[in-house]
């Protein structure tokens, strides 16, 4: 039904719009207008505001503005004119007499309702029937239940191609009407016309209130083409208006503030069945304006869910397109993306509810997606060229955004990505080529004096030497990754020092593994054939232990040596980060990733204070009286290192 302007215009001034919001939000008088907290988004202090003079409501958290007409149709989720009937209702105005045309017309309509419902039942008892029996089948095997078949009135357009025509004709409904509702295949070239739908299970597609207007027709059998026969655009059914579900959907979705769309209608009907009732499917054709406006009727941010293929990526895809001129503050979607090669109903019926509940909660944001889009796009970015081209292109992309607010904060979080994607990709660059020079972070790239492998050679000398520090620092040392021979050898310490409660240095040569002799020896040194010790590695290494220091000394040195190994991992985790474009569009990672830089700086600094007092000490101790010591080791201390043990 259309109303006229005047009608309209009687009803704002009759109904003020606090009435119509009181209704649901607790309002306040303040000065001229009414405050309260805002229905759509949760809040602690009032945002929303109601103007009973301008007619209007406004709620600055979301940017949602209108007046009572549109305050009933975010809220309740009805369409306009039930918005309209409902407000002349309560305002005890009656509704305008109809134009003999207008009339006509919805008569018309009314009466192809009634059409589509009276085919509905048709197909339902034959689901019943001793020929649904197959299509029964079919659905039991897709784990359907009975009374979801009933509420979703799935029924059977059996395989006789006269069967629905027959019937219907029985109920003196004409050809001309049935053609009408989209339920005969009929043409120039066909002299009599035929049921459209034959041996496919029916899936009725209702509009907002409920009311069949199409439907949807799947093949119980994978050869048949297509998959999926639905009725053609007619008077009620406009595929590009309408969302499957939305009507059991609405309230739901409006309780939880959450809203789910997937692709398939089984899809949907699925993870219905399973118990997450917001959810509605997209009708298989590209995003429309309308049902994007329709979704965001039902919740803020809804999620879509596509599935794991190229299909459904690509349709993500698409998709951003159609939605990125509409977004508003406080309105857009997020994205969720099943595991390849899955539907949101094989995702229930083989790993659980669970399990789909923690991909949807996982969804992306739709700033995400764009800017991963955009950048799979891009292939390269390595020179300025490309990187100019890339920023032009997501800067192109955010001034599309109609509204203001959302368009700056958008340009504000591309911008500071660009710069961070940029610093690391050069930082990338310039560890895949060390000689050349990069003006970037030239700090973090400079490799350490000594190469790090031999740093943990040393630090597993001397922790071996000196159990004591050994146990200190035993979860320490299990939590840095070593060169991948050394880790080895660095679990087989573990091992030992387990399973043997405080081994000595003597004993531990005993337990270590043969493979781990060769190791041993680079660290500590060999036994040649005349019974001398030959040092090598720790002591030519670490030669402050021939001054056989104290163990203050020492234990500062494998402190040394800890932070260097430790600064080497926050490098690597912070570059795998920064390289890494998805998490570093998240903002708990982009947050990581700061923390990560800022301890690495904190980190060298201490390395370097250490540094310098280990070498004023090391001075020290060469210039006192010890420094007499001889090169070789005491062969007290080689009895204590159990060198000749070893390899005796
Ligand atoms: P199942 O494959 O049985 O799980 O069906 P589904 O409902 O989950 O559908 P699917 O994910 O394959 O496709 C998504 C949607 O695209 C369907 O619900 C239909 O709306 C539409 N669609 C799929 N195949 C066809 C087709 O062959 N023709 C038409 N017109 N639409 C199709
Ligand atoms: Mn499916």
């Amino acid at each position: 039904m259309t109303f006229s302007a005047s009608f309209l215009d009687e009803l704002r001034s009759r109904v003020p719009v606090s009435d119509i919001v009181g209704r649901r939000v607790k309002l306040k008088k303040q000065g001229r207008e009414w405050k309260g907290l805002s229905p759509f988004n949760k809040e602690r202090t009032p945002s929303f505001s109601v103007n009973d003079q301008k007619g209007f409501f406004h709620d600055f958290s979301s940017g949602k503005h209108g007046d009572i007409f549109t305050f009933l149709i975010e809220t309740e989720g009805l369409s306009f004119p039930e918005a309209v009937e409902k407000i002349a209702e309560l305002a005890g105005v009656p509704l305008p007499a109809a134009s003999k045309e207008a009339e006509a017309f919805l008569a018309k309509r009314k009466n192809l309702y009634d059409v589509l419902e009276i085919a509905t039942q048709f197909f339902e008892s034959a689901l019943a029937s001793r020929e649904g029996a197959s299509a029964r089948g079919y659905l039991s095997d897709r784990g359907v239940i009975p009374s979801t078949q009933r509420e979703f009135r799935i029924g059977y357009a059996p395989l006789n191609r006269f069967a629905l025509k027959e019937f219907l004709g029985s109920k003196g409904i004409s050809v001309a009407e049935m053609i009408e509702a989209g339920l005969l295949i009929n043409g120039e070239d066909i002299p009599v016309p035929y049921d459209r739908f034959r041996d496919r299970i029916i899936i009725p597609i209702q509009d907002q209130r409920g009311h069949v207007i199409a439907f949807g027709g799947r093949t119980l059998n994978s050869d048949v083409q297509p998959k999926y026969l639905n009725s053609p655009e007619t008077p009620l059914f406009h595929k590009s208006h309408t969302v499957f579900n939305f009507h059991r959907a609405r309230a739901p979705a409006q309780k939880e503030a959450m809203l789910i769309a997937v692709e398939g209608y089984l899809d949907a009907i699925s993870v219905y069945q399973a118990g997450v009732k917001n959810v509605v499917a997209l009708m298989g054709t590209a995003f429309t304006e309308d049902q994007i406006q329709t979704l965001w009727r039902l919740a803020g941010e809804p999620i879509i869910c596509l599935d794991g293929d190229n299909a459904g990526r690509a349709a993500a895809e698409r998709s951003l397109d159609r939605i990125l001129p509409l977004i508003r503050t406080g309105v857009s979607f997020r994205y969720a993306f099943l595991p390849k090669g899955t539907d949101p109903d094989e995702m229930i019926r083989n790993y659980g509810l669970d399990k789909f509940r923690a991909v949807i909660s996982d969804a992306s944001p739709f700033w995400d997606m764009l800017w991963e889009r955009e950048f799979q796009r891009m292939g390269e970015i390595r020179t300025p060229d490309q990187k100019a081209v890339f920023e032009k292109k997501l800067i192109s992309l955010v001034a599309l955004i109609g509204d203001q607010l959302l368009r700056e904060s958008y340009r504000k979080r591309a911008r500071a990505q660009l710069v961070a994607l940029f610093k690391s990709l050069d930082w990338e660059a310039a560890i895949k080529k060390p000689k050349q020079k990069s003006f970037l972070n030239r700090e973090l790239l400079l490799e350490p004096k000594e190469p790090l492998v031999s740093i943990e050679k040393i630090l597993l000398g001397t922790l071996i030497e000196y159990p004591d520090l050994l146990e200190i620092h035993l979860d320490r040392l299990m939590n840095i990754e070593l060169s991948s021979e050394l880790e080895q050898f660095k679990c087989e310490i573990y091992r030992i020092f387990e399973e043997f409660d405080g081994v000595d240095v003597v004993n531990f040569y005993k337990y270590i593994h043969e493979d781990f002799h060769k190791i041993l020896a680079d660290v500590h040194g060999r036994v040649d054939a005349n019974g001398r010790i030959i040092p090598t590695a720790l002591y030519a290494r670490f030669p402050m232990l021939k001054l056989d220091p104290p163990q203050d000394f020492v234990s500062q040195c494998v402190e040394l040596f800890f932070l260097k190994l430790e600064l080497r991992q926050i490098r690597r985790e912070c570059s795998q980060l920064h390289l890494d474009p998805v998490r570093m569009s998240n903002d708990d990672e982009l947050g990581r990733a700061t923390a990560l830089s800022q301890e690495s700086v904190n980190m060298q600094g201490k390395i370097a204070q250490l540094d310098l007092d280990l070498a004023n000490i090391a001075q020290e101790l060469r210039g006192s009286g010890k420094s007499g010591l001889q090169l070789m080791p005491s062969s007290e201390s080689a009895q204590r290192h159990g060198i000749s043990t070893a390899h005796a």
